[in-house]
Formats: structure tokens, sequence, C-alpha cells
């Protein structure tokens, strides 16, 4: 009789987990994953990037149509009306879809799903649903939650104070959203219901919005995102809210100190960040401790102190990100097998899927300068042909490359398609390529990404269409 059960038990099924048990069932080890949710997915499908992105494209569409974007094209409409139970309907299709097609993988590359919520007994053996099941390896991928704002209470059901599983479910377009956090889920999903009609205000703690991005790319995007009627707060904190049936009441004060006022509405996000889920794993059994942020440490292996015990994903350090927790699925899978699983943290995209959408890859203008002497040059969008016959002038590419050797060291985009054009920026940097690289690469016209292009040969010192 073997020794365990499985030879890698993979506890939680995102995108870190799941992929990770795919990848060792592909490299023939016997694995099971256990996942407590009715469906596959984790957050990223169930509640996250596929839901947001359903409604978001929903949303634009319906923007468009309702709001003079199609006029501009000399399309004309007759009264567009918006039905809200339809985009419900059609976002939850695509949700049950994209899980359906994850069970349907686990059976594909026969990965046994443990239905249940995962707790240690040792390093070798976890309790989900009664069961004690065994492993030679076990994955913790069990991703993140919501951070809660002290005072706050979410109510998702009441609709009235919500998180971002709430916002995605809304059953009316509200009057007045208030947004506490100026992130990606505050500008996603405040985006959504602005344009499906409601009045936006977000209320961010710092002086910019999305903290993390380059310091141009924040400043431009609270100059589009007010330019598209959202009321912006920065510089505030919310110290409290009440909440008095359908009606909250804000209270909110300068960050730095000062007088505090109210702000009244009928729906408030709060979107202050996510944080590890990790109770009731057991770690305790285990002997493995967090670090300060509540995150579980690994190596560059993605092994935990505890022997036999790895993890990935939402639930160590690093960005909060669907592709960087399937990345390090593939990793864990492949050091797990005996052979080299590698992320390069480095150069992980990171995109937000408004409109237009705001990305990038490696390092910001600021922390670039703070390692040494850089050169950089941003190309508007307003000056790239394609944006231009779209009507989109929002906007620019930015190549940051190191003044000495030319090297790539990090893009920044806000272009409509900002999103699939930062693919390629990734690629140039993973294979170590200079500013002249992709300024000497032909890039099809006309196409967004020839701002790239541009950008790039403005480092070199010799732009064409600016
Ligand atoms: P998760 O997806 O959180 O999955 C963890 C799973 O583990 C969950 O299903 C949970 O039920 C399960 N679990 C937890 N504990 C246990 C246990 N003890 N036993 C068994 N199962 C357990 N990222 C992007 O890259 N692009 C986007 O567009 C994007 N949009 C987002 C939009 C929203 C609204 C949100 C909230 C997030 C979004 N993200 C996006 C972030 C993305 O969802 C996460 O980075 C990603 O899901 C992390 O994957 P994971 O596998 O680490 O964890
Ligand atoms: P976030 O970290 O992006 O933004 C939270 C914001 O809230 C920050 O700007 C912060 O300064 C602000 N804040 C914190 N406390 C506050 C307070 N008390 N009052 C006012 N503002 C306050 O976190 P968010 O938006 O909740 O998203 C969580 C994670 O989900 C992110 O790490 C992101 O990586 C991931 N995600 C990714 C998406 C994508 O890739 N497109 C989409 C949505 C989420």
């Amino acid at each position: 009789m073997a020794e365990y059960d499985y030879d890698v038990l993979v506890i939680g099924a995102g995108p870190g987990g799941y992929v990770a048990a795919i990848r060792a069932a592909q490299l023939g080890l016997k694995t099971a994953c256990a996942e407590g949710r009715e469906t596959l997915g984790g957050t990223c499908l169930n509640v996250g990037c596929i839901p947001s992105k359903a409604l978001l494209h929903g949303s634009e569409k319906f923007d468009e149509a309702k709001n003079g974007t199609f006029a501009s094209y000399g399309i004309k409409t007759g009264e567009v009306t918006l039905d809200l139970d339809a985009m419900q309907a059609q976002k939850l299709d695509s949700v049950k879809q994209l899980t359906g097609g994850i069970e349907f993988l686990f059976k594909k590359n026969k990965v046994t799903w443990l239905k249940g919520y995962a707790s240690f007994e040792d390093a070798h053996s976890v309790t989900v649903a009664g069961q004690k099941v065994t492993a030679k390896n076990i994955v913790i991928a069990t991703g993140s939650s919501v951070t809660p704002l002290p005072g706050v209470s979410v109510d998702n059901d009441a609709g009235v104070i919500v998180d971002s599983t709430g916002a995605l479910a809304l059953k009316k377009v509200p009057e007045h959203l208030v947004v506490i956090g100026g992130g990606v889920i505050g500008l996603e999903l405040g985006s959504v219901w602005r344009r499906l009609g409601a009045k936006v205000t977000v209320v961010e703690f710092l002086d910019q919005l999305l903290p993390g991005m380059d310091g141009d790319v924040r400043k431009e995007a609270a100059k589009i995102f007010k330019k598209q009627g959202m009321e912006l707060k920065l510089g505030t904190k919310v110290t409290g809210v009440a909440v008095d049936g359908a009606k909250a009441t804000l209270t909110v004060e300068p960050a730095k100190g000062g007088d505090a006022a109210t702000i009244e509405a009928d729906c408030v996000l709060v979107a202050i960040g996510r944080r590890p889920n990790v109770d009731g794993l057991g770690l305790d059994k285990i002997g493995l401790e967090l670090n300060a942020r509540g995150q579980i440490e690994t190596d560059h292996d993605f092994a935990t102190k505890v022997d036999g015990v790895w993890a990935i994903g939402d639930c160590i350090p690093g960005p909060m990100l669907a592709h960087k927790a399937e990345d390090e699925g593939i990793a864990v899978a492949e050091n797990i097998a005996g052979l080299t699983g590698i992320v390069n943290h480095d150069v992980i995209p990171g995109v937000v899927y408004t409109f237009p959408e705001f990305a990038g890859v490696g390092l910001t203008e600021e922390a670039a300068k703070e390692k040494g002497e850089i050169k950089v040059s941003k190309f508007p969008m307003l000056a790239n042909s394609r944006a231009k016959t779209n009507h989109e002038p929002d906007g620019f590419v930015k190549v940051i490359a190191d003044a000495k050797t030319d090297r790539v060291l990090g893009v920044w985009a806000i272009a409509s398609v900002a999103g699939t054009m930062i693919a390629e920026a990734a690629l140039a940097m993973e294979y170590g390529a200079t500013s002249e690289d992709i300024a000497y690469t032909c890039h099809a016209h006309p196409t967004h990404s020839e701002a790239l292009k541009e950008a790039a040969m403005g480092v070199q010192g010799k732009p064409i269409h600016i």
C-alpha cells in the first residue's frame, strides 16, 4: 500500500491551486485538490476577474450606445434602456461556463476534487469534510478575502454596504455609490456602476489613485476618471459609516487631519485591499508562522519552512493577481516533480480593465530612478493613428530604460487595449530587450502597439510621429 493517499494535495482551486493540480497531474503525480466553494475557479472565476470583466464589457457597450460614442460614428439609436437582470444573467453564464470548464479539466487530467475546506492535522495530512487525507506534498493555495474596514459592517444581501462580491451582484443601479478605496477594485466596479447610471464618488486615503503604479499613470488616471464624471476625494479617510434603512451616511475627514464632513449614499463599496485566507487552516498544527502582513513566506521554489508544505498565489507575498498565481501554480508543480519551476517576479504585468485600460510591467519611473540613471520616453495615444481613428485620444505609452545598457526596465500604458499591448512589453523584458530592440521591431500599421514602438524610438531620441 502506498505511504500516502496522494503525491500532491492542493488546498484551494483558484487560478493558483487548480493550475498547480492540473500541472502536477500532467507530470504523472497522483493529485487531489480540496475546494470548499460549490464551484471551482476560486475568487477569480467566481467573484473576481471573470464576473467583473463581464460587467465591465457589458456596461461599456451600454455606455457607448446610451451616452453618445455610437453617435460619434454616425450610428443612430432609438431609446437605449438597461435590462440589469439580463446583464447579470450573461455575467453568470460566463462564470458558469468557465467554472464548469475547470471541472472538465480536472476530470480530463484525473485530478480528484475533494469537496470541503481542508485543515492540517500534520505536515502530510488534512481533514476535509470529516475525512482524513494524506499526501506527500501539500500546496496551500487558499487565496485571499476582502480586508474589512474597522467599524464598517459589510452586508452583501442588504446591498447598502457591500464588498466586491456584493458590488458584482447589485439588483439595482445605485443613485449614489461611494467607493472606499481608489485602487483596482474601486475603479473597475466604480466604472461599471457609473456607466450604468450611478453617481460615483471615490474616497481614497492617499493623494493619488492606483498605488503601486507609475506616478504619471496615477496622475493621468485622476484626470481621466474625473473627466468621465467620477467625483474623487483624494487624501481623505472614512472614519465611520452609519446605516439607516436603505441610506448610508459616511463621515470623512482629510487624511492629514482637519474638519470632518458627511456624504450620503444608497450604496457603499468597501475596497481597501485583500488579505490572505489562513483562518481555519490549522497552520499552528504544522508550526507554520505568518509574516507581519499575515502571509505565508516561501523560498524561490515556493517551499515553506515545513518540509513537504508549499504555498502559492494570493496567500504568499507579491501582487495579488490571477496570472501570478497561475504561473506559481505551474512552477510549484514542476518543483515538486523534481523539475525546475521558476517565476520571474520582476516581470509580472498588471492591468486595470477600465476604459481606457491602465497597464504596466516592471519598474515605475520613481523606482527605476532610485536604482540608477535612466532614459524615459512617452508617446501620446493622441498621435497614434489607430487610437485617433477609434476616437480614443486619452493615454500614452511610456518606456523606461537603463541609461547605460538601454535595457528596458519598465513599460506603462494607458490605452483602450493597454492590457493586450503590455504583453509585448513583458515578453521584451523577459528576453532582456533594449529599447532599441523594440524600436527596430516592425509593428503592424495601424495598431495601438505602434505607440510602444514610438515610445521606444523616443528613448533612442528619434520618434517619427511627434
Ligand atoms: P483564490 O482565487 O482566492 O482561490 C482560493 C480558493 O481556495 C477559494 O476558492 C477558496 O474557497 C479556497 N479555499 C480557501 N481556504 C480553503 C480551505 N481551507 N480548504 C479548501 N479550499 C479553501 N486578478 C487578475 O489578475 N485580473 C483581474 O482582472 C482580477 N480581477 C479581480 C476582480 C475582483 C473583484 C477581485 C476580488 C479580484 C480580482 N483579481 C484579478 C485578483 C484574483 O482574483 C486573485 O489574484 C486570484 O484569484 C488569486 O488566486 P489564488 O488561487 O491565489 O486564490
Ligand atoms: P488596492 O490595494 O488596489 O486598493 C485599495 C485602495 O484603498 C488603496 O488605494 C488604499 O490606499 C486605499 N485605502 C486603504 N484604506 C483606506 C481607507 N481607510 N480609506 C480610504 N482608502 C483606503 O485593493 P483593492 O482595490 O481592494 O483590490 C484588491 C486586490 O485585488 C488588488 O491587490 C488587486 O491586485 C486585485 N485585483 C486585481 C484586478 C486586476 O488585475 N484588474 C481587479 C481587481 C482586484
